[in-house]
């Protein structure tokens, strides 16, 4: 059975709210067509109502970055799975690469996420993938095992239906350097052994793996010629209407 693809931006701390819907006005028709494959933006959560009234009637979903695993409480500058839910939201990023590194997040802080967003019924997109100096140590299937078993410890198969992994190798993210077909799909294969034996066989086959990491146009089409890519998770390439929709449109019009 292949997965249907999912092809997902993620704008990062990019766009006003005039920004987002003229993208939006400019995106909607270029994707219009596109009916065998999920798409999803996700604005910065001060464009994400605006956003969503924007998307309604189409078939673009919602993301948002980032979330608090608490529902409400004193977490100053924090937002909570609820308030996502609240505003529309379909998906939300989750232990982004950029969220480890930059600000601190642990696993476990990353499984209590997961959690929160499975409780709204949102759907989970975590991200997992190892830094340069891992890869080079040998250390990167250890690395995507911890990260797949800590940030999804204590939930079930049930739960976890609907799940997103995203692979990112963090060397590739926004350097350019995006990993070989050949490397992602390692690396997916592997995620999705482990999945296996973590939730059976059947899950597994029905969880998408989203590559991410300098997802271009010219390199889409050889990344989801991979029997275990099931998508793409986009920063920069996003940010331009025209380009991402050439990413969403791939092996349609080129
Ligand atoms: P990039 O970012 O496409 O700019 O490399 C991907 C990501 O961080 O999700």
């Amino acid at each position: 059975m292949k997965r249907r693809p999912l092809i997902a931006g993620n704008w990062k701390m990019h766009k006003t709210i005039a920004e987002t819907l003229a993208y939006i006005e400019a995106f909607k028709p270029l994707v219009a067509g596109v009916e065998d494959r999920d798409i999803m933006l996700a604005p910065p959560f001060t464009a994400l109502d605006a956003a969503q009234r924007a998307l309604e009637g189409s078939r673009i979903s919602l993301g948002a970055q980032n979330c608090h695993w608490e529902e409400e409480g004193a977490f100053t500058g924090e937002i909570s799975a609820r308030m996502l839910a609240d505003i529309g939201v379909t998906y939300v990023i989750l232990g982004h690469s950029e969220r480890r590194h930059i600000f601190g997040e642990t696993d476990e802080m990353i499984r209590q996420k997961v959690a929160a967003v499975l409780r709204h019924e949102l759907v989970p997109i975590l991200c997992i993938g190892e830094t340069l100096e891992e890869r080079e140590a040998g250390k990167t299937f250890s690395v995507l095992e911890r990260q797949l078993k800590e940030g999804l410890k204590g939930l079930s198969a049930g739960d976890l239906k609907d799940l997103v992994i995203a692979y990112e190798p963090v060397w590739a993210i926004g350097t350019g350097k995006t990993a070989s077909p050949e490397q992602a799909e390692e690396a997916h294969a592997f995620c999705r052994r482990l999945l296996a034996e973590m939730f059976g066989a059947d899950f597994a086959e029905k969880i998408r793996i989203l590559y991410g990491g300098s997802v271009k146009p010219e390199n889409i089409v050889g990344l989801m010629a991979r029997p275990d890519i099931d998508g793409a998770l986009v920063g920069g390439a996003s940010l331009k209407p025209d380009v991402f929709a050439r990413i969403v449109c791939f092996g349609r019009m080129e």
